[in-house]
């Protein structure tokens, strides 16, 4: 497996590996606010020293090959806006996102989620990138159409997203995948069986 760029760059951002120093910043600005973390699957944090454990395992992960952790900033003054994640199964990446609430509703995560899905489906060996989100979360199956993401379902009684309830809750199920099939091609077009994208 290709170990992805640890720095992955867009008109407008940085993603990059995140590090021990982030901590305060990623505290202050989303992980303890309720908003933000109302539909992650993680509690919202209560102290820094929690942040600071969660960064360590997102350090730790890029290691192991099982995930991928990019903190988002933006290019023009190194601001930390969000994080964006990438859980590794085989040929299957499920993505998860988060952006303070303070830069909402500018195209940051969609112009994010585009960035790894481009790379990612760019790799031999990934075929597919997934996410889920809350029936609720109208902002985030937003940004996965608007990436080029296809809703394949409702999985019922799917995420537990605990700053809401113990209670499974029903997730949308979105996907893009590289598409292997060969297709006829139009007149003009190139050769046939190229791999591409499939949006
Ligand atoms: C979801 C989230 C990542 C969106 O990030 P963002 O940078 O604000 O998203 P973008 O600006 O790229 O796009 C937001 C899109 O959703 C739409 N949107 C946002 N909130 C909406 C709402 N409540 N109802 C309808 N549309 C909404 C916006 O209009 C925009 O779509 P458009 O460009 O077609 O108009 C951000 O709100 C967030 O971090 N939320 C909390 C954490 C979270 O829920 N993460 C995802 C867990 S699955």
């Amino acid at each position: 497996m290709t170990n992805p760029p640890e720095i992955l760059e867009t008109k407008r951002l940085r993603l990059r590996k995140p590090v021990l120093e982030d901590a305060d910043e990623i505290f202050r600005q989303y992980a303890q606010d309720a908003e933000v973390t109302k539909y992650v699957s993680w509690r919202a944090h209560r102290n820094v020293a929690e942040t600071s454990k969660y960064l360590r395992m997102c350090i730790a992960s890029w290691g192991n090959g099982k995930g991928y952790h990019w903190v988002i900033e933006r290019r023009k003054d190194s601001q930390l806006l969000g994080m964006i994640s990438a859980r590794v199964d085989s040929h299957k990446w499920e993505l998860g996102y988060v952006l303070a609430r303070a830069y909402w509703g500018r195209g940051y995560m969609t112009e994010s989620l585009r960035a790894v899905i481009q790379w990612a489906l760019k790799q031999t060996e990934i075929h597919r990138v997934w996410a889920v989100c809350d029936v609720n979360n109208v902002g985030s199956a937003r940004v996965m159409e608007n990436a080029g993401m296809k809703r394949e379902g409702v999985l019922r009684r799917w995420s537990i997203h605990p700053n809401v309830g113990d209670a499974p809750r029903d997730s949308y199920c979105y996907s893009i995948i590289k598409d292997l099939e060969r297709r006829p091609l139009s007149k003009g077009a190139g050769q046939s069986g190229k791999r591409k994208a499939h949006v």
